[in-house]
């Protein structure tokens, strides 16, 4: 069973009643719950957290190393900033998807470059909740190419089949 962390940046606990326009109406609530209900579908084993402190992060990002197969992280406004969560996510070296319920790149200028995006594995940036489930579905496919990949390298190579010799008698 595929063991994902999901990490919620700041300000994302006031999901529902923040700037609705822009990330719409579901609270964190209902977007963990149908994480929550996806990983159950799919049989991945999920832990999800939201904080508004960089070093909180941080460190379950650091702790993530050997408990988490992989990590969905919408980094928040940390995103623009946090060069410590970049550092982290190469440092553990778990593979790292990064979502943004809104579409950054159409937004303020300030919001186009992500200290993340250049040591993950993806980005899902626009499609509200739903980057979510697409981020799980997309690591999990990561992981499972990986790991068969893994295991076709360390099975012993088969040798060619001897040619075969024809008898003329
Ligand atoms: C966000 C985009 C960030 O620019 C912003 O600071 C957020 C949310 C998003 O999900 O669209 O807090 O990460």
């Amino acid at each position: 069973m595929l063991r994902l962390l999901v990490l919620h940046g700041p300000n994302l606990n006031l999901l529902g009643t923040r700037e609705k326009s822009i990330y719409g109406t579901a609270t964190l609530g209902a977007v963990d719950a149908a994480i929550t209900r996806f990983a159950r579908q799919e049989q991945f084993d999920i832990t999800i957290r939201q904080s508004n402190l960089e070093g909180e992060l941080v460190t379950w990002i650091q702790e993530a190393k050997g408990r988490f197969d992989g990590i969905v992280i919408n980094p928040a406004g940390y995103t623009h900033t946090s060069i410590a969560i970049r550092d982290a996510i190469v440092a553990v070296a778990v593979p790292t998807v990064e979502v943004h319920l809104s579409n950054i790149h159409q937004r303020e200028e300030f919001r186009h470059k992500s200290f993340v995006a250049g040591v993950a594995l993806a980005q899902i940036s626009g499609f509200g909740p739903s980057g979510y489930l697409l981020a799980l579905r997309g690591l999990a496919e990561h992981l499972a190419a990986a790991r068969s990949k893994a295991t076709r390298t360390r099975r012993p190579a088969l040798g060619r089949p001897k040619a075969r010799t024809r008898s003329t008698s």
